[in-house]
């Protein structure tokens, strides 16, 4: 019997995961999908989980699908347990990313104060669902896909004193397809080395004759006036050529909010001016696609999902769970302990690289040290992460404010402190610590 439980159930990106269990049945032979969601989130629950239970009738598997508000009969004797959940829903993001943009400053679900925000709503809550874990799946496997996935990964490590916790992000993946592709390579001949924090990392590539075709890659992708970001939610991946050429590594999407903050900025101002934040946009995008799912008729993963930054995250992981439930050393990107791996981190630190997925679960390829080049950033977002979920389990305003000050997206002083004020009064409610 293998039973999985996806905490936040009720979301979009259901039918992208029950795809991804369908197509791997034969080897990942699910016998119970548990899908949990919140008393608010339970109309979307209800939608999304008749749908899903279309699916696996339409591929004829056995796969029970059961739906339910109690998490912790869901939890019991779980096998792997995946999160998926959003607190404060979209709402919420919506504050996270409108407040910060009222104050000329970048508003982005993951980055600079909306990044905060959002880790502060979700560590208590992680910290939860651990410690149901450790009486209900003491075995079981966490698998965690909401963001910031990289702080929340480490507030599991750290704070839960949890080891079996996985933090999962689409973009590695998307990378190494397009960029094979790119390279007019074929699927797992080149061989990808991501290192860094969850949207903050940096890769190489090298092929199977042994060439480093990083270079190459660099050109294609930021040599011309395409550039064509390889997730839907950020529209442009235009840096400055020279700069990347001379960062000797493949920077990843989000790496456009830091390499250059006045023109992400100019451009959300405009996109904010004719059709609101992203968060609003995916409000409208959940409900076509909400309306779709409705439909007693549809039993597969409409197209329009694709509307949504998530591309592949079913692939991440399902991959994941069948890598650890069948020793598969498949070579995946995922954030894990870093113990070592990244000599200029912590070893208490997620970090996001490039490992080998065993029964055991990720053993990472060693990185050693990075170059300045890279260094620095790396260390200050690290130590802004750190203070991040120093504060979120301490509620200590001074910590937040050192962590708003540290962050490079957010100016110091009476700027920080406004927007920080601000939305921990917006957000108060999800904020048991403050
Ligand atoms: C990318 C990121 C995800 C993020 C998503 C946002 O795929 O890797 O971590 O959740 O974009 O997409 P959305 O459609 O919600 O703006
Ligand atoms: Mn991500």
């Amino acid at each position: 019997k293998l039973k999985i439980v996806t905490i936040g159930g009720g979301s979009s990106y259901t039918p992208e995961l029950v795809e991804g269990f369908i197509n791997r049945y034969e080897q990942l032979p699910l016998s119970e999908l548990w899908l949990v969601d919140v008393e608010a989130g339970k109309e979307k629950l209800e939608i999304v989980g008749e749908m899903a239970k279309r699916m696996v009738k339409a591929a004829g598997l056995p796969i029970e699908v059961h739906l339910t508000l109690d998490r912790r009969e869901a939890l019991k004797d779980a096998d792997f347990v995946t999160t998926q959940m959003r607190v404060g829903l979209l709402d919420a993001r919506i504050l996270d990313e409108r407040i910060p943009l009222s104050h000329g400053l970048i508003g982005q679900e993951t980055n600079g104060a909306g990044g905060i925000f959002k880790a502060l709503r979700t560590v208590p809550v992680i910290l939860e669902i651990v410690e149901d874990m450790k009486e209900l799946c003491p075995d079981a496997w966490l698998v965690n896909f909401t963001n910031p996935a990289g702080m929340v990964t480490e507030a599991v490590l750290r704070y839960g004193n949890w080891d079996k916790v996985i933090g999962l992000c689409n973009i590695p993946v998307n990378a190494v397809y397009q960029e094979t592709e790119l390279l007019g390579e074929q699927l797992g001949d080149v061989f990808f080395q991501f290192a860094g924090i969850n949207h903050l990392h940096w890769h190489t590539a090298v092929d199977k004759n042994g060439v480093d075709r990083t270079q190459e890659l660099i050109k294609k992708m930021y040599g011309n006036d395409e550039n064509q970001s390889i997730v839907a939610n950020i529209k442009d991946n235009s840096l400055i050529y020279e700069q990347v050429e001379n960062l000797e590594m493949i920077p990843c999407p989000y790496h456009n909010y830091y390499y250059y903050t006045d023109k992400m900025l100019a451009e959300e101002l405009e996109d904010f001016k004719a059709n609101g934040t992203r968060a609003e946009k995916v409000k409208q995008i959940e409900h076509e696609l909400f309306e779709l799912y409705k439909d007693p008729n549809l039993d597969y993963k409409p197209q329009q999902l694709a509307e949504r930054g998530g591309a592949r995250y079913s692939e991440a992981a399902c991959e994941v769970i069948n890598s650890i439930y069948n020793d598969t050393r498949k070579v995946m990107t995922v954030s894990t302990r870093n113990n070592g791996t990244i000599k200029d981190l912590p070893d208490e630190s997620a970090v996001e690289v490039t490992c080998m997925m065993t029964g055991n679960g990720p053993v990472p390829f060693n990185f050693g040290h990075f170059s300045p080049k890279q260094r620095g950033l790396l260390q200050v977002m690290k130590s802004m992460e750190e203070l991040t979920l120093e504060a979120a389990v301490t509620g200590d305003r001074g910590t937040l404010l050192q962590a708003f000050t540290m962050n490079p997206l957010i100016t110091s002083g009476d700027v920080a402190k406004q927007v920080m004020d601000e939305m921990l009064e917006a957000h108060k409610q999800y904020l048991p610590a403050f």
